[in-house]
């Protein structure tokens, strides 16, 4: 059974050096460290010959976090240690910031359907963000999946291992840190991904039922009344953007496992990030600590999105932030380590399916009396600048294309 309730492994220090070499020489961190403001760049740490023997010894494990905390680890090994400025959490700020939450059921009677556009559309402008409730997806769809997700994760290593990759040519890729190698601190945090439809068999067993319906529920219900609401947010009609510009032509899926961290303090589950995708929605469970970055009052904050049972949480990515022409803002966030958990998440990505992304362009929508602000450019390329500048906190991929 994978029922168990998250647990909390804070607290006892007894020290299990696994992959950490360098911990002697890394000085600590507090937890309210704010050296720097948070949206100043961080400074690249170089990747050291040690570093990488700790990667490689970790990464050959195949066994990701998970297997860490199996292990039974009680300090969070120095290849997972971010810099303060990007730990730093500030002084919490009293702020009455909520991620809106938006009721979609009755987007089909045209007399209410004019009010949450406008929701979606104040939602998409300025913050990003928004949770959505009555989206169609039933509960027994978004349970199913979490249970999947932990079931595969929680399964022995050896049955994981096959499905361990850092291939992508594979559609279906295991893996703790898509950029393990590449980043200057890794993440405390395992992931599947995969990219739909995978052939049944790449799947393993415990998604094998679940995630395709999942993916289809979330595509065909939720992602088209999404489309529908943003096209006519940006004055075209319903079917613009699913038809006319692809939106709902691809989805993958990054389904994460994020451990209970025995020094939350010290490392980070997700860092801070835009979506190189359209649209993001993303399924979380009960536990907490997706942040998003706002402006409050001239000052950027991260300002938790709390879950919200039956709610899905949506996002503008890079994509549609260029093809909206700035109306709609791609916006950071990032998830906290949590002495907590496991937690378990499952991030859909609306882009392009992989073959379509060097043909597939994206092109501003410019309303009439605007100027365009990006040139257009194709889905390739825009992902392509966005590993570029990936790890620099603060910028944006989207900067390369402005005119
Ligand atoms: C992502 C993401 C947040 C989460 O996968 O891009 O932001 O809560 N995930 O896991
Ligand atoms: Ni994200």
């Amino acid at each position: 059974m994978h029922g168990q309730q998250p647990r909390d492994i804070t607290g006892g220090n007894t020290l299990a050096h696994t992959f950490d070499e360098e911990r002697a020489t890394a000085s600590p961190h507090p937890w309210h460290a704010q050296t720097k403001p948070v949206n100043q760049k961080e400074e690249a740490t170089p990747i050291t010959p040690r570093r990488v023997l700790n990667l490689k010894a970790f990464d050959e494990t195949r066994a990701g976090v998970k297997g860490l905390v199996d292990a039974g680890v009680t300090a969070v090994p120095s290849i997972f240690h971010h810099p303060p400025e990007s730990l730093a959490h500030g002084a919490p700020r009293p702020h009455r910031f909520t991620v809106p939450v938006i009721n979609l059921s009755s987007v089909v009677e045209s007399a209410k359907r004019a009010e949450v556009v406008a929701q979606v559309r104040a939602a998409a402008e300025t913050f990003g963000f928004f949770q959505v409730v009555g989206h169609g997806v039933p509960e027994a769809a978004t349970s199913a999946m979490l249970a999947a997700v932990r079931g595969f994760i929680e399964e022995p290593v050896e049955a994981k291992a096959p499905y361990y990759t850092r291939d992508t040519g594979r559609r279906v890729r295991y893996q703790s840190n898509l950029d393990l190698f590449q980043s200057t601190a890794a993440n405390w945090r395992d992931t599947l991904f995969m990219e739909m439809p995978p052939a049944p068999e790449e799947l393993p067993a415990a998604c094998r039922l679940v995630a395709p319906e999942y993916a289809r529920l979330v595509q065909q219900r939720l992602g088209r009344t999404l489309l529908g609401l943003l096209s006519e947010a940006l004055g075209r009609r319903p079917g613009h953007l699913e038809e006319e510009r692809g939106c709902l032509d691809g989805l993958s899926l990054a389904c994460h496992y994020y451990p209970a961290c025995p020094e939350p303090q010290l490392t980070l589950g997700t860092p801070r990030h835009t979506d190189a995708s359209f649209l993001t929605v993303l399924l979380q469970d009960a536990v907490g600590g997706l942040q998003v970055l706002v402006d409050l009052d001239g000052a950027a904050a991260w300002v938790d999105v709390p879950p919200v049972a039956g709610a899905l949480v949506v996002n503008v990515g890079d994509f549609l932030q260029l093809m909206s022409n700035d109306r709609f803002k791609s916006v950071e966030h990032r998830v906290v380590s949590n002495g907590v958990g496991p937690r378990v998440s499952v991030a859909c990505f609306f882009r392009t399916d992989r073959a379509a992304a060097p043909t597939r362009v994206l092109a501003p929508i410019v309303a009439v009396g605007e100027e365009a602000r990006y040139r257009s450019a194709t889905v390739e390329e825009v992902v392509q600048q966005y590993y570029k500048v990936k790890g620099l906190a603060g910028a944006s991929a989207l900067e390369h294309f402005r005119l």
